[in-house]
Protein backbone atom coordinates (compact mmCIF):
# COMPACT_ATOMS: atom_id res chain seq x y z
CA UNK A 1 0.00 0.00 0.00
CA UNK A 2 1.35 3.50 -0.60
CA UNK A 3 2.86 5.04 2.19
CA UNK A 4 0.10 8.04 2.87
CA UNK A 5 -2.69 6.30 1.26
CA UNK A 6 -6.28 7.67 3.08
CA UNK A 7 -4.14 10.79 3.92
CA UNK A 8 -5.25 14.24 3.95
CA UNK A 9 -2.93 16.81 3.52
CA UNK A 10 -3.61 20.58 3.37
CA UNK A 11 -0.14 22.26 1.80
CA UNK A 12 -0.59 26.24 2.87
CA UNK A 13 1.82 27.81 0.58
CA UNK A 14 2.49 31.51 1.46
CA UNK A 15 4.24 34.02 -1.07
CA UNK A 16 8.24 33.69 -0.34
CA UNK A 17 10.83 32.88 -3.08
CA UNK A 18 10.89 29.04 -1.79
CA UNK A 19 6.81 28.55 -2.51
CA UNK A 20 8.07 27.34 -5.58
CA UNK A 21 9.61 24.16 -4.20
CA UNK A 22 6.00 23.66 -2.17
CA UNK A 23 5.45 21.85 -5.70
CA UNK A 24 8.00 19.14 -5.06
CA UNK A 25 6.34 18.12 -1.58
CA UNK A 26 3.12 18.45 -2.98
CA UNK A 27 4.22 16.08 -5.53
CA UNK A 28 6.17 13.73 -3.85
CA UNK A 29 2.92 13.64 -1.23
CA UNK A 30 1.03 13.00 -3.74
CA UNK A 31 2.88 10.31 -5.45
CA UNK A 32 2.99 8.50 -1.99
CA UNK A 33 -0.70 8.27 -2.30
CA UNK A 34 -1.89 11.16 -0.16
CA UNK A 35 -5.05 13.22 -1.01
CA UNK A 36 -2.97 16.98 -1.40
CA UNK A 37 -5.33 20.37 -1.14
CA UNK A 38 -3.05 23.29 -1.65
CA UNK A 39 -4.34 26.40 -0.60
CA UNK A 40 -1.95 29.94 -1.73
CA UNK A 41 -2.09 33.39 -0.18
CA UNK A 42 -2.35 36.26 -3.33
CA UNK A 43 1.56 36.50 -2.82
CA UNK A 44 2.45 33.12 -2.96
CA UNK A 45 1.22 33.15 -6.69
CA UNK A 46 3.22 35.55 -7.88
CA UNK A 47 5.86 32.29 -7.17
CA UNK A 48 4.51 29.54 -7.89
CA UNK A 49 1.67 29.01 -10.39
CA UNK A 50 -1.52 27.66 -9.02
CA UNK A 51 -1.77 25.45 -12.09
CA UNK A 52 1.47 23.69 -11.66
CA UNK A 53 -0.01 22.56 -7.85
CA UNK A 54 -3.20 21.99 -9.85
CA UNK A 55 -2.10 19.67 -12.35
CA UNK A 56 0.59 17.54 -8.90
CA UNK A 57 -2.02 17.27 -7.02
CA UNK A 58 -5.28 16.50 -9.23
CA UNK A 59 -7.22 18.79 -6.65
CA UNK A 60 -8.85 22.95 -7.63
CA UNK A 61 -6.03 25.06 -5.73
CA UNK A 62 -7.82 27.29 -3.18
CA UNK A 63 -6.97 31.46 -3.71
CA UNK A 64 -9.91 32.74 -2.20
CA UNK A 65 -12.25 32.07 0.87
CA UNK A 66 -15.00 33.10 -0.73
CA UNK A 67 -14.70 30.17 -3.70
CA UNK A 68 -17.83 27.06 -3.88
CA UNK A 69 -17.97 24.56 -6.28
CA UNK A 70 -19.71 21.08 -6.65
CA UNK A 71 -19.07 19.25 -2.82
CA UNK A 72 -17.66 22.62 -1.32
CA UNK A 73 -19.35 23.93 1.58
CA UNK A 74 -17.34 26.62 3.33
CA UNK A 75 -13.99 26.14 1.80
CA UNK A 76 -11.43 26.65 4.46
CA UNK A 77 -14.02 24.95 6.96
CA UNK A 78 -14.46 21.89 4.99
CA UNK A 79 -10.55 21.47 4.10
CA UNK A 80 -9.61 22.04 7.99
CA UNK A 81 -12.11 19.71 9.11
CA UNK A 82 -10.90 17.10 6.78
CA UNK A 83 -7.04 17.23 6.78
CA UNK A 84 -5.02 14.79 8.81
CA UNK A 85 -1.88 17.30 9.17
CA UNK A 86 -1.60 20.73 7.75
CA UNK A 87 1.72 21.82 6.07
CA UNK A 88 2.83 25.84 5.55
CA UNK A 89 5.55 25.26 3.07
CA UNK A 90 7.06 27.98 2.99
CA UNK A 91 6.36 30.03 5.67
CA UNK A 92 7.04 33.85 5.49
CA UNK A 93 7.96 36.33 8.37
CA UNK A 94 4.19 37.79 7.72
CA UNK A 95 2.45 34.36 7.62
CA UNK A 96 3.80 33.47 10.78
CA UNK A 97 2.69 36.86 12.77
CA UNK A 98 -0.54 36.57 11.48
CA UNK A 99 -1.36 32.68 12.44
CA UNK A 100 0.35 33.99 15.76
CA UNK A 101 -2.13 36.76 16.14
CA UNK A 102 -4.83 34.73 15.05
CA UNK A 103 -5.72 36.82 12.14
CA UNK A 104 -7.71 35.15 9.37
CA UNK A 105 -8.12 37.27 6.34
CA UNK A 106 -7.60 35.23 3.36
CA UNK A 107 -8.29 31.18 2.62
CA UNK A 108 -4.84 30.34 3.77
CA UNK A 109 -5.25 32.05 7.68
CA UNK A 110 -8.49 31.12 7.26
CA UNK A 111 -7.86 27.65 7.03
CA UNK A 112 -4.90 27.42 9.83
CA UNK A 113 -7.27 28.99 12.35
CA UNK A 114 -9.97 26.64 11.46
CA UNK A 115 -7.70 23.30 11.63
CA UNK A 116 -7.67 20.81 14.37
CA UNK A 117 -4.97 18.50 13.09
CA UNK A 118 -1.29 18.44 13.62
CA UNK A 119 0.38 21.11 12.31
CA UNK A 120 3.93 21.72 10.66
CA UNK A 121 5.59 24.47 9.41
CA UNK A 122 8.90 25.17 7.39
CA UNK A 123 9.89 28.88 7.74
CA UNK A 124 11.86 30.70 5.33
CA UNK A 125 12.81 34.23 4.87
CA UNK A 126 15.58 36.95 4.68
CA UNK A 127 18.05 36.08 7.82
CA UNK A 128 17.37 39.50 9.93
CA UNK A 129 13.85 39.15 9.55
CA UNK A 130 13.85 35.49 10.98
CA UNK A 131 16.03 36.73 13.66
CA UNK A 132 14.23 39.80 14.62
CA UNK A 133 12.67 39.19 17.77
CA UNK A 134 9.08 39.72 16.62
CA UNK A 135 9.50 36.39 14.55
CA UNK A 136 10.94 34.89 17.49
CA UNK A 137 8.32 35.39 19.47
CA UNK A 138 5.61 34.60 17.09
CA UNK A 139 7.79 30.94 16.32
CA UNK A 140 8.08 30.58 20.29
CA UNK A 141 4.03 30.90 20.65
CA UNK A 142 3.53 28.82 17.79
CA UNK A 143 5.45 26.01 19.49
CA UNK A 144 4.16 25.93 22.56
CA UNK A 145 0.80 25.65 21.07
CA UNK A 146 1.83 22.64 19.44
CA UNK A 147 2.96 23.49 16.21
CA UNK A 148 6.36 21.47 14.66
CA UNK A 149 8.12 24.21 13.95
CA UNK A 150 11.41 23.61 11.18
CA UNK A 151 14.75 25.07 11.86
CA UNK A 152 15.49 27.12 8.28
CA UNK A 153 18.90 26.29 7.31
CA UNK A 154 21.89 28.40 6.25
CA UNK A 155 22.74 29.26 2.62
CA UNK A 156 22.83 31.64 0.28
CA UNK A 157 19.61 33.46 0.37
CA UNK A 158 17.45 34.92 -2.77
CA UNK A 159 18.59 38.41 -1.13
CA UNK A 160 22.18 37.60 -1.89
CA UNK A 161 23.10 37.35 1.90
CA UNK A 162 24.09 34.37 3.58
CA UNK A 163 22.27 33.30 6.77
CA UNK A 164 19.76 31.27 8.20
CA UNK A 165 16.94 31.65 6.89
CA UNK A 166 16.97 29.63 3.77
CA UNK A 167 13.76 26.90 3.17
CA UNK A 168 15.36 23.39 4.44
CA UNK A 169 16.18 20.83 1.80
CA UNK A 170 12.89 19.50 0.43
CA UNK A 171 13.89 15.85 1.62
CA UNK A 172 14.56 16.95 5.00
CA UNK A 173 11.16 18.58 5.36
CA UNK A 174 9.63 14.98 3.58
CA UNK A 175 11.27 13.36 6.00
CA UNK A 176 9.52 15.79 8.83
CA UNK A 177 6.22 15.59 7.26
CA UNK A 178 7.00 11.49 7.46
CA UNK A 179 7.28 11.30 11.08
CA UNK A 180 4.16 13.46 11.94
CA UNK A 181 1.72 11.21 9.56
CA UNK A 182 3.53 8.00 11.42
CA UNK A 183 2.78 9.51 14.82
CA UNK A 184 -0.31 11.13 13.74
CA UNK A 185 -2.91 8.57 11.85
CA UNK A 186 -5.44 9.82 9.80
CA UNK A 187 -8.38 11.61 11.35
CA UNK A 188 -10.95 9.10 9.66
CA UNK A 189 -8.77 6.12 11.21
CA UNK A 190 -9.12 8.08 14.80
CA UNK A 191 -12.98 9.15 14.79
CA UNK A 192 -13.84 5.55 14.45
CA UNK A 193 -11.43 3.62 16.19
CA UNK A 194 -13.30 2.23 19.56
CA UNK A 195 -10.07 0.33 20.33
CA UNK A 196 -10.42 0.64 24.23
CA UNK A 197 -13.70 -0.29 23.78
CA UNK A 198 -15.15 -3.41 26.54
CA UNK A 199 -11.63 -1.96 28.87
CA UNK A 200 -11.43 -0.94 32.19
CA UNK A 201 -8.69 2.43 32.13
CA UNK A 202 -7.71 3.87 35.50
CA UNK A 203 -6.14 7.16 35.26
CA UNK A 204 -4.70 9.28 38.02
CA UNK A 205 -3.39 13.16 37.55
CA UNK A 206 -2.79 16.06 39.39
CA UNK A 207 -0.84 16.76 42.61
CA UNK A 208 -1.64 15.28 45.62
CA UNK A 209 -1.77 17.74 48.70
CA UNK A 210 -0.35 16.70 51.82
CA UNK A 211 -1.81 18.71 54.95
CA UNK A 212 0.44 21.11 57.19
CA UNK A 213 -2.39 22.41 59.02
CA UNK A 214 -6.33 22.97 57.87
CA UNK A 215 -4.84 25.51 55.83
CA UNK A 216 -1.38 24.66 54.55
CA UNK A 217 -0.25 22.08 52.09
CA UNK A 218 2.78 20.60 50.37
CA UNK A 219 2.58 20.32 46.75
CA UNK A 220 3.66 20.32 43.70
CA UNK A 221 3.11 22.39 40.09
CA UNK A 222 1.73 19.52 38.53
CA UNK A 223 -2.13 20.80 36.70
CA UNK A 224 -3.50 17.71 35.37
CA UNK A 225 -3.62 18.65 32.49
CA UNK A 226 -1.73 15.27 30.67
CA UNK A 227 -3.96 12.73 32.97
CA UNK A 228 -7.12 14.51 31.83
CA UNK A 229 -6.50 15.12 28.02
CA UNK A 230 -5.31 10.53 28.61
CA UNK A 231 -9.05 10.13 30.22
CA UNK A 232 -10.40 12.44 27.88
CA UNK A 233 -9.39 10.13 24.76
CA UNK A 234 -9.27 6.79 26.71
CA UNK A 235 -13.19 7.81 26.96
CA UNK A 236 -13.61 8.48 23.17
CA UNK A 237 -11.84 5.40 22.27
CA UNK A 238 -14.47 3.28 24.30
CA UNK A 239 -12.74 2.80 27.77
CA UNK A 240 -14.89 2.73 30.43
CA UNK A 241 -12.90 5.39 32.50
CA UNK A 242 -12.01 6.00 36.09
CA UNK A 243 -10.29 9.27 36.99
CA UNK A 244 -8.79 9.29 40.27
CA UNK A 245 -7.25 13.42 40.69
CA UNK A 246 -5.70 15.12 42.68
CA UNK A 247 -7.04 19.04 43.43
CA UNK A 248 -6.66 20.85 40.17
CA UNK A 249 -8.72 23.66 38.32
CA UNK A 250 -9.94 21.87 35.70
CA UNK A 251 -13.44 20.18 34.57
CA UNK A 252 -13.41 16.41 34.22
CA UNK A 253 -13.64 15.16 30.71
CA UNK A 254 -17.53 14.22 30.36
CA UNK A 255 -18.10 10.33 30.22
CA UNK A 256 -15.54 9.48 32.78
CA UNK A 257 -16.33 8.57 36.42
CA UNK A 258 -14.46 10.99 38.35
CA UNK A 259 -12.86 10.59 42.12
CA UNK A 260 -11.32 13.73 43.88
CA UNK A 261 -8.89 12.97 46.66
CA UNK A 262 -6.51 15.23 48.04
CA UNK A 263 -3.64 12.83 49.52
CA UNK A 264 -1.07 10.22 48.30
CA UNK A 265 -2.64 8.44 50.78
CA UNK A 266 -6.20 8.98 49.85
CA UNK A 267 -4.83 8.60 46.19
CA UNK A 268 -3.76 4.91 46.84
CA UNK A 269 -6.69 3.90 48.67
CA UNK A 270 -9.20 5.07 45.78
CA UNK A 271 -6.55 3.38 43.13
CA UNK A 272 -6.84 0.14 45.07
CA UNK A 273 -10.47 -0.30 45.65
CA UNK A 274 -10.55 -0.08 42.14
CA UNK A 275 -7.48 -2.16 40.72
CA UNK A 276 -8.43 -5.84 40.99
CA UNK A 277 -11.22 -5.20 37.97
CA UNK A 278 -8.84 -2.66 36.01
CA UNK A 279 -7.41 -3.54 32.43
CA UNK A 280 -4.99 -0.51 32.36
CA UNK A 281 -3.30 1.96 35.07
CA UNK A 282 -2.15 5.43 33.74
CA UNK A 283 -0.58 6.53 36.80
CA UNK A 284 0.09 10.25 35.21
CA UNK A 285 -0.21 12.28 38.68
CA UNK A 286 2.31 13.89 40.17
CA UNK A 287 2.15 11.96 43.74
CA UNK A 288 3.83 13.55 46.62
CA UNK A 289 7.14 11.29 47.79
CA UNK A 290 6.48 12.60 51.23
CA UNK A 291 3.68 13.54 53.98
CA UNK A 292 3.82 16.22 56.98
CA UNK A 293 4.73 13.78 59.88
CA UNK A 294 2.23 14.81 62.48
CA UNK A 295 -0.09 17.29 60.60
CA UNK A 296 -1.58 19.87 63.03
CA UNK A 297 -5.32 19.68 63.51
CA UNK A 298 -5.50 23.38 64.23
CA UNK A 299 -3.56 26.29 62.29
CA UNK A 300 -0.22 26.67 63.46
CA UNK A 301 0.54 30.28 64.95
CA UNK A 302 3.62 31.95 65.10
CA UNK A 303 4.74 33.09 67.66
CA UNK A 304 7.09 35.61 68.35
CA UNK A 305 9.96 33.24 69.60
CA UNK A 306 9.26 30.74 66.51
CA UNK A 307 12.01 31.97 63.83
CA UNK A 308 12.54 28.87 62.24
CA UNK A 309 10.31 25.58 62.11
CA UNK A 310 10.40 22.05 60.98
CA UNK A 311 8.76 20.14 59.57
CA UNK A 312 9.03 16.12 59.75
CA UNK A 313 8.27 14.35 56.70
CA UNK A 314 7.76 10.50 56.26
CA UNK A 315 8.20 8.84 53.68
CA UNK A 316 4.76 8.27 50.97
CA UNK A 317 3.78 4.73 49.79
CA UNK A 318 4.91 4.20 46.09
CA UNK A 319 1.69 3.67 44.43
CA UNK A 320 2.89 2.51 40.89
CA UNK A 321 5.56 0.37 42.53
CA UNK A 322 2.71 -1.44 44.77
CA UNK A 323 0.75 -1.78 42.14
CA UNK A 324 3.41 -3.18 39.52
CA UNK A 325 4.15 -5.92 42.42
CA UNK A 326 0.80 -7.22 42.98
CA UNK A 327 -0.01 -6.78 39.12
CA UNK A 328 -2.27 -9.81 37.57
CA UNK A 329 -3.55 -8.86 33.86
CA UNK A 330 -3.37 -5.05 34.72
CA UNK A 331 -1.16 -3.49 31.97
CA UNK A 332 0.39 -0.55 33.71
CA UNK A 333 1.73 2.86 32.54
CA UNK A 334 4.49 5.24 34.64
CA UNK A 335 5.17 8.74 34.35
CA UNK A 336 8.71 9.95 34.67
CA UNK A 337 8.96 13.76 34.84
CA UNK A 338 12.95 14.74 35.57
CA UNK A 339 14.74 17.96 34.89
CA UNK A 340 17.74 16.00 33.60
CA UNK A 341 19.86 12.17 32.80
CA UNK A 342 15.57 12.02 31.67
CA UNK A 343 16.83 8.42 30.07
CA UNK A 344 18.30 6.43 32.81
CA UNK A 345 15.97 7.83 35.24
CA UNK A 346 12.82 6.69 33.01
CA UNK A 347 14.40 3.30 32.31
CA UNK A 348 14.81 2.91 36.52
CA UNK A 349 11.96 3.55 37.28
CA UNK A 350 10.51 1.73 34.60
CA UNK A 351 12.03 -1.56 35.99
CA UNK A 352 11.94 -0.50 39.59
CA UNK A 353 8.15 -0.05 39.43
CA UNK A 354 7.31 -3.03 37.21
CA UNK A 355 5.53 -1.22 34.86
CA UNK A 356 5.07 -2.37 30.97
CA UNK A 357 5.20 1.19 29.69
CA UNK A 358 7.30 5.03 30.96
CA UNK A 359 6.07 7.65 29.67
CA UNK A 360 9.05 10.29 30.45
CA UNK A 361 8.86 14.14 29.74
CA UNK A 362 11.37 16.71 30.50
CA UNK A 363 9.80 19.12 32.35
CA UNK A 364 13.07 22.19 32.27
CA UNK A 365 11.51 22.95 28.51
CA UNK A 366 9.26 25.54 28.42
CA UNK A 367 6.89 23.64 26.21
CA UNK A 368 6.96 20.37 28.02
CA UNK A 369 6.60 20.80 31.65
CA UNK A 370 3.77 21.75 33.84
CA UNK A 371 0.64 23.89 33.11
CA UNK A 372 1.41 24.03 29.42
CA UNK A 373 -1.10 22.37 26.96
CA UNK A 374 1.86 21.04 25.32
CA UNK A 375 4.14 18.31 25.73
CA UNK A 376 6.80 16.32 23.83
CA UNK A 377 7.15 12.29 25.46
CA UNK A 378 9.65 9.18 24.64
CA UNK A 379 7.54 6.37 25.88
CA UNK A 380 10.15 3.55 27.13
CA UNK A 381 8.70 0.06 26.74
CA UNK A 382 9.83 -2.97 29.46
CA UNK A 383 10.38 -4.94 26.41
CA UNK A 384 13.73 -2.06 25.84
CA UNK A 385 11.42 -0.32 23.10
CA UNK A 386 11.87 3.05 22.66
CA UNK A 387 9.51 5.85 20.86
CA UNK A 388 10.26 9.68 20.90
CA UNK A 389 7.50 11.55 19.26
CA UNK A 390 7.72 15.25 18.09
CA UNK A 391 6.55 18.13 20.12
CA UNK A 392 2.35 18.47 20.22
CA UNK A 393 -0.69 19.25 22.36
CA UNK A 394 -1.63 17.05 25.09
CA UNK A 395 -4.12 15.59 23.30
CA UNK A 396 -2.51 14.34 20.72
CA UNK A 397 0.11 13.10 23.29
CA UNK A 398 -2.40 11.48 24.72
CA UNK A 399 -3.22 9.58 22.43
CA UNK A 400 0.12 8.78 21.00
CA UNK A 401 0.04 6.81 24.74
CA UNK A 402 -3.04 4.85 24.04
CA UNK A 403 -1.70 3.96 20.48
CA UNK A 404 1.30 2.57 22.64
CA UNK A 405 -0.92 0.86 24.83
CA UNK A 406 -3.51 -0.62 22.43
CA UNK A 407 -0.45 -1.81 20.46
CA UNK A 408 1.14 -3.92 23.53
CA UNK A 409 -2.04 -5.19 25.14
CA UNK A 410 -3.36 -6.68 21.23
CA UNK A 411 -0.05 -8.49 21.04
N1 LIG B 1 4.33 7.45 41.77
C1 LIG B 1 3.46 6.79 42.61
N2 LIG B 1 3.56 6.98 43.95
C2 LIG B 1 4.50 7.77 44.49
C3 LIG B 1 5.40 8.46 43.62
C4 LIG B 1 5.28 8.28 42.27
O1 LIG B 1 2.60 6.04 42.13
N3 LIG B 1 4.57 7.93 45.78
C5 LIG B 1 4.22 7.23 40.30
C6 LIG B 1 3.86 8.45 39.51
O2 LIG B 1 2.47 8.56 39.34
C7 LIG B 1 4.56 8.20 38.19
C8 LIG B 1 5.78 7.39 38.57
O3 LIG B 1 5.47 6.83 39.85
O4 LIG B 1 3.79 7.41 37.32
C9 LIG B 1 7.07 8.16 38.68
O5 LIG B 1 6.89 9.28 39.48
P1 LIG B 1 8.07 10.30 39.79
O6 LIG B 1 7.62 11.28 40.82
O7 LIG B 1 8.65 10.82 38.51
O8 LIG B 1 9.13 9.32 40.36
P2 LIG B 1 9.54 8.95 41.81
O9 LIG B 1 9.47 7.47 41.90
O10 LIG B 1 8.79 9.73 42.82
O11 LIG B 1 11.08 9.35 41.80
P3 LIG B 1 11.79 10.77 42.01
O12 LIG B 1 10.81 11.68 42.69
O13 LIG B 1 12.96 10.40 42.84
O14 LIG B 1 12.18 11.22 40.62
Amino acid sequence: MEKFANKKVVLAVSGGIAAYKAADVASWLTKNGAQVHCVLTKAATEFVSPLVLQSLTGHPVVQDEFVTGPGWGIVHIELAAEADLLAVIPATANIIAKIAAGIADDALTSTVLAATCPLFMAPAMNTHMYENPATQQNLQTLRQRGWQVMSPANGRLACGAVGRGKLPAVEEIEQELERLFLAAGTKAEKSDRLDLAGKKVLVTAGPTTEAIDPVRYISNRSSGKMGYAVASQAAARGAEVLLVSGPTALQPPAGVRFVQVESACQMREAVLAEYAKCDVVIMAAAVADYRVAEPADHKIKKTGDNQEMTLRLLRNPDILQELGETKQQQFLVGFAAETHNLEEYARGKLAAKHADLLVANDVSRADAGFDVDTNQIIIFAADGGRQAYPLTTKLAAADYILDAVVEKINI
